[in-house]
């Protein structure tokens, strides 16, 4: 949104903003609704033209999607190098603010002189202070619960003896905790079909890792799951393949007959129902999986024998 208004000011909260231009006249201000690659050189091209930028984003940090990839399509350049001369721009430009960890709330207004009301999310920290080093999210209480200190080791409230006896049993099992960390989460996963929260902070406290590290791994992995889920699992396949070939109608028909839907599971702790993009058997496509079985072709009128199975 531009606005040839002097001083037009999206977010009231610098009223005192004085665009600049390199005729020296002001021009007006604009506000650029996301700080991915394009958001970026959209407010760079503005602010070199002369306008007042606000790039807002609703991440805590500017980069977008691009920021998390290795190499870019078609010509896999390096996509940091392709986009980290755009951060350093836009974090030193003097048209161009940065509003970050916020969202648009309201616009009213009309072409040429709008107003934007920026919703803030609270950063809980004083930017002013903030050196980027992440502490503060592997510390944060209300994220994860504070550690607690030596003397009072906590013992998950919900843990029951064999529970700890068999973390135990891992844990004496593998000493290298760390390098191994994988395998005892499948280990715990397998055992109660889900990674219940107080097991990973029993974990965390026998092991002395820190619990947001232990949970950044178990979000990693679309595999774990820290909700729990129903003894068998059904995937609904609905990659490109088996979109093609109908899987869509297959999803509805579990759903009927399940009375559930996408990611949920069933009352009786039974099923539990997802969608993913790829079994790894698109020649059978349509296909679905349960646990451990996957069924290639399926029809619709294929799925309540295949159910009953189990
Ligand atoms: S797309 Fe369904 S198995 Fe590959």
């Amino acid at each position: 949104m531009t606005s040839n208004r002097p001083n037009a000011n999206p977010t009231d909260a610098r009223e005192d903003a004085t665009p600049w231009s390199e005729t020296g006249k002001h021009v007006g201000a604009v506000l650029v609704a996301g700080a991915g690659i394009s958001g970026m050189q959209a407010a760079l091209d503005l602010a070199d033209g002369g306008y007042y930028v606000y790039l807002l984003d609703r991440e805590p940090a500017i980069g977008g999607l691009m920021s998390k990839l290795d190499k870019t399509f078609p010509t896999n350049d390096c996509a940091m190098c392709v986009m980290s001369p755009k951060l350093v721009d836009c974090g030193r430009h003097l048209n161009i603010e940065l509003i970050t960890y916020a969202d648009v709330a309201g616009i009213e207004g009309e072409p040429g002189n709008y107003r934007v009301k920026i919703l803030r999310k609270a950063k809980s920290v004083d930017e002013t202070k903030c050196t980027g080093c992440e502490d503060c999210v592997t510390q944060c209480p209300s994220r994860y619960r504070v550690r607690p200190q030596p003397e009072e080791v906590f013992y998950g409230p919900e843990l029951a003896p064999e529970e700890r006896d068999f973390i135990e049993r891992l844990l004496r099992e593998e000493t290298d905790v760390e390098g191994n960390l994988l395998w005892l989460l499948q280990e715990i996963s397998h055992y109660y079909r889900y990674l219940p929260q107080h097991a990973l902070e029993y974990l965390a406290d026998r092991t002395g890792l820190p619990l947001a590290k232990i949970i950044s791994v178990v979000t990693f992995y679309s595999a774990f799951s820290l909700e729990r889920k129903g003894e068998h699992t059904i995937s609904i396949c609905r990659g490109t393949a088996c979109h093609v070939k109908r899987s869509r109608a297959l999803l509805k028909r579990i759903e009927e007959v399940l009375g559930i839907g996408d990611g949920q599971t069933t009352a009786d702790w039974k099923f539990t129902l997802e969608t993913v993009r790829c079994l790894g058997c698109c020649a059978l496509a349509p296909a679905i999986r349960i646990g451990e079985e996957t069924f290639g072709r399926v029809r619709v009128g294929d799925l309540e024998g295949i159910l009953g199975k189990f």
